[in-house]
């Protein structure tokens, strides 16, 4: 029986995308692939990573880029404290390493942001190290095949399928082999309705003998979402200015800009609302208007933010940024999805 490495690379030879970042082996525009494919699956990454290469062609362009710049860019792929590891790396590695990136897994992971993933991806890639990457799509490929069922999600199984992903890699092309594997979970032994009676695997298969397929990969209970209650005012004054600030607390969306926030325990009715302490006093005297009636829930990975927005108008206060100037700041999706519906 062929071996499950040799199959798996028949199968990317034939079945493989043609996607920008397999066309070198240039370590910065792997990296920057491999961090935003950390984020998002391959057609939603795919202009954000077109986007990051056109602008920052080299990892110099990205280090000398602001870190505004960098979250713009970013925008709406969530989880922020990646794109401001990418930048820290960037820099790192055009101050530190004259823009040659580390060669080696052992130094990839010193990079910030750059974890055994990331660097197992890069260093089997670029360099050839034979070390096995193992993302979302690997644990689905290989608890499926080998049926299994230790949960991805804890420390006893990611150690044990990343001993097992190890043992699996091809030393001739680890690079090749790596790449074959998450395609393989992309396209072929997808999470919903994988395509057993296609699947070049399926003779070896140990879950689809014993009818498990569905059921893997295993994983325990997240832990509970929590609830958090925002109230965002849209201050407007007579010249169409706004306000924005940075959020620079230790929280979700730092370095993101945002609208004046009111966090309370619950959703406020206006009058609670406007009697809250961190209304600004020339926010009280504005003309109030709800922008819709049911609030927004929007989810994060362990919160959900139930959300209402007000728009102030007839405000005597000068407000520093011009609305139309709105647009070139990062802002969190939440209000990046106001501000579509809310045309002015
Ligand atoms: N997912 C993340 N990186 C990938 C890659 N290089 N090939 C296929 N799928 C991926």
């Amino acid at each position: 029986m062929k071996r499950f490495s040799t199959k798996l690379l028949a199968w990317y030879g034939l079945h493989k995308r043609a996607l920008p970042w397999r066309q070198t082996k240039d370590p910065y525009v792997v990296w920057l692939s491999e961090i935003i494919l950390q984020q998002t699956r391959v057609a939603q990454g795919l202009p954000y990573f077109e986007r990051f290469w056109h602008d920052f062609p080299t990892v110099h362009d990205l280090a000398q880029a602001s870190e505004d710049a960098v979250l713009k860019r970013w925008q709406g792929l969530g989880y922020y404290s990646r794109a401001r590891n990418l930048h820290k790396a960037a820099k790192r590695v055009s101050e530190q390493y004259e823009g040659n990136f580390p060669s080696t897994l052992q130094e990839l992971l010193k990079l910030p942001g750059v974890g055994p993933y990331t660097a197992s991806a890069i260093a089997s890639i670029c360099f050839d190290e034979a070390c096995a990457v193992v993302d979302g799509n690997v644990y689905r490929v290989l608890a499926r095949h080998f049926n299994n069922d230790i949960p991805i999600n804890q420390p006893k199984g990611i150690k044990s399928f990343q001993a097992l992903a190890q043992s699996l890699i091809d030393p001739k092309s680890p690079g090749a082999y790596n790449q074959a594997i998450m395609e393989f979970g992309a396209l072929h032994c997808t999470p919903k309705k994988p395509h057993c009676t296609t699947c070049p695997l399926s003779d070896s298969c140990l879950a689809l003998a014993d009818d498990r397929v569905a059921e893997l990969p295993v994983k325990v209970k997240a832990k509970p979402i929590k609830k958090r209650y925002f109230h965002y005012l849209i201050p407007i004054d007579q010249n169409n200015n706004t306000l924005l600030s940075k959020r620079e607390q230790k929280d979700i969306w730092q370095g993101l800009y945002e609208f004046p926030l009111i966090e309370a325990k619950d959703l406020l009715s206006v009058d609670a609302l406007q009697a809250h302490d961190d209304v600004p006093e020339w926010a009280k005297a504005a003309h109030w208007t709800k922008f819709q009636e049911e609030a927004v829930i929007h989810k994060l990975s362990h919160q959900a933010l139930h959300t209402y927005f007000y728009v102030l108008e007839n405000i005597d206060e000068t407000l520093p940024i011009s609305w139309s100037s709105v647009p070139d700041y990062a802002v969190p999706r939440l209000i990046e999805r106001f501000l579509d519906k809310f045309i002015r």
